[in-house]
């Protein structure tokens, strides 16, 4: 039988618009438009739909995670900064409906202590962290396979 086309949005939050340049001794070489090229191509392999953005602005992440209710299946975010501090983003993401995934190019709990802690990772499905760029390709499978075997499915 053939799949249904899953439909993600990959969000991408402040300062990773610098990927490339910013510390890269922490999030690597690889800047954001590589990685988002990647993740369209992975999406075609997985019989998905990807559609990636980025926003230095909390509420313009609210607002796409608001998006998600209408058409699409699931969320991949890089919250950046935001992941720490944001009740907001959190409560969009309970409101929306969806399944989250949160994901770190970086290894935040090898960081300092105030990285430790996510607002988010309690109300996602799951968190991939420390895989550098290829961390959202790894959440992106995630969120796949989350969606076609539901939790309790398998
Ligand atoms: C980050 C980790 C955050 O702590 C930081 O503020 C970022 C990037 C990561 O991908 O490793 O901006 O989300």
């Amino acid at each position: 039988m053939p799949q249904t086309l899953s439909r993600v949005l990959v969000l991408s939050g402040p300062n990773l618009n610098l990927l490339g340049t910013r510390e890269p001794a922490i999030y690597g070489a690889t800047d954001l438009r590589t990685i988002e090229a990647d993740l369209a191509a992975l999406g075609v392999e997985l019989d998905a739909h990807v559609e990636c953005r980025q926003s230095n602005h909390e509420g313009q992440l609210v607002d796409w995670i608001q998006e998600a209710r209408d058409g699409w299946d699931g969320i991949v975010l890089n919250a950046g900064g935001y992941t720490h501090t944001s009740v907001a983003i959190r409560d969009a993401i309970t409101a929306c409906g969806r399944p989250c995934v949160e994901v770190h190019l970086s290894n935040v709990h090898a960081r300092e202590p105030f990285r430790h802690r996510s607002r988010l990772a309690a109300v996602c499905v799951g968190v991939v962290v420390g895989f550098g760029p290829r961390s959202y390709a790894l959440g992106l499978r995630g969120l796949i396979d989350y969606l076609r075997h539901p939790r309790g499915s398998v």
